[in-house]
């Protein structure tokens, strides 16, 4: 199955390797690529920082010993960046210089570069020193384990942001939180500084806009397994940053349209995340139908005290819970045998029960320290004991293998 094209998606040159019509990946001749790695430096504007990013570059690959190239993406710079670019160029056979005319874009231009570059592994850096080069070989060497991304993470254990100002932080905090809800497994889906295999973005249609090229390659590239490396990031020193309001604007369509495209082909990352967390809301649903109708039953005609009816009531509804998301919701995790699903099931179980108490805790933490109306903070509970129960579980109870 290959993706229909539309009218504003950007595909790259047929000279790089495509999707068969079964989907899988056609086999290519590696050993005709002329570089091990393509690093994809976007640039505008960077006259301060680019001889300094290109040198740390050809650095890395000297110090470990990686066949690499340097694509230098550029925007048509107003200021001496070309010229410094062209004159290493000169120099080094491994620069190559890209200077774009129309389409301005970082996105629009690191995907050009994606169709430009003469390796299998694509790896994009910022030319402002945010994105450590040292890290390079990592990224490098995730992809040749076997991962299709490997991410650089700002916001996973061991990664951070240097000198950004509040503002900064809010908006970046917003657009992750955003990226988050599309590809909940990632901590940093708006992330500059990441490698790919090509096959990922290879004929992948690609509408690249605005700052965030990397959801975009997660929301509509073939890919399967990532990784995420933590990085410290360290605002520019030199120059300034070219984020601007309507950046803003431009990422939540952009967030539409990866969703409208996963609806559309019914497959794909996004959609079997959603899949599975809309299931498992179903299922939650008729958890408490069960719980309901138990507690209604066993008080009124089994005529039990009412605490027992719901503490029975509570545990059956668990049970039921459990047993539609382990043959339904995540039905892809096939590890049938007894034992198994017996520790599954005591996994739920104990995450269950922290999600009942986190739901207790946040209804009296409203209710009766806020004064919030108690069905109100009942549905704040339940909607923060869902995310809880879902994530544990999705992380801990049905770990795919
Ligand atoms: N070709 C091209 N065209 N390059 C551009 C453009 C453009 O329109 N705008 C910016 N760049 C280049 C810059 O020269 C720099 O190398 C890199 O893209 C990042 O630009 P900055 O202006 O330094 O971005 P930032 O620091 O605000 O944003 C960073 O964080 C974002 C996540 O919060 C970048 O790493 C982004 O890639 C990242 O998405
Ligand atoms: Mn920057």
């Amino acid at each position: 199955m290959r993706w229909a094209g539309s009218k504003r998606t950007q595909s790259l040159p047929g000279s790089i390797r495509g999707y068969s019509s079964s989907g899988r990946l056609k086999e290519g001749s590696a050993t005709t690529e002329t570089y091990d790695l393509s690093v994809i430096i976007p640039t505008f504007n960077e006259e301060e920082n680019i001889a300094a990013i290109i040198g740390a570059v050809n650095e890395v690959f000297r110090q470990n010993g990686i066949r690499g190239e340097i694509l230098v993406m550029d925007d048509d710079s107003k200021d001496r960046t070309i010229e410094i670019v062209q004159e290493i160029a000169g120099q080094h056979d491994n620069v190559r210089l890209i200077v774009r005319k129309d389409d301005h874009g970082l996105s629009q231009s690191v995907v050009e570069g994606f169709g430009a570059a003469r390796s299998a592994i694509l790896q994009v850096i910022d030319a402002d020193f945010s994105h450590p080069p040292e890290l390079i070989p990592r990224f490098y060497e995730a992809i040749q384990d076997g991962a299709d991304i490997a991410i650089g993470s700002r916001y996973m254990r061991g990664g951070n942001i240097e000198d950004w100002p509040l503002k900064r932080r809010v908006i970046s905090l917003g657009a992750t939180a955003f990226g988050r809800m599309l590809f909940p497994e990632i901590t940093d889906p708006v992330s500059g500084f990441f490698a790919v295999r090509r096959e990922v973005v290879a004929g992948a249609p690609l509408a690249p806009r605005g700052y965030k090229i990397l959801m975009e390659v997660l929301g509509r590239g073939w890919w399967e397994t990532f990784v995420e490396i933590p990085f410290i990031f360290k605002d520019r020193e030199e120059g300034e940053s070219k984020l601007r309001a309507d950046t803003m604007v431009d990422y939540l369509k952009q967030c539409a349209g990866i969703v409208r495209f996963a609806v559309a082909r019914r497959s794909g990352p996004v959609w079997t995340e959603w899949t599975k967390i809309v299931r498992f809301g179903l299922v939650g649903l008729s958890g408490i139908l069960v719980n309901m109708g138990l507690l209604y039953a066993l008080t009124e005609v089994a005529g039990l005290y009412y605490l027992v009816s719901a503490a029975i009531a509570i545990e059956l509804s668990i049970v039921n819970n459990f047993v539609w998301n382990d043959l339904w919701t995540f039905k892809s995790v096939r590890d049938l045998r007894f034992g198994r699903r017996i520790q599954r099931f005591l996994s739920f179980q104990v995450v269950s029960m922290g999600g009942l108490i986190i739901n207790m805790g946040i209804l009296y933490l409203l209710a009766d320290i806020v004064g919030i109306y108690y069905l109100v903070a009942n549905l704040a509970g339940i909607l923060v004991a869902f995310a809880w129960n879902y994530a544990v579980n999705r992380h801990f109870t049905w770990v795919e293998t």
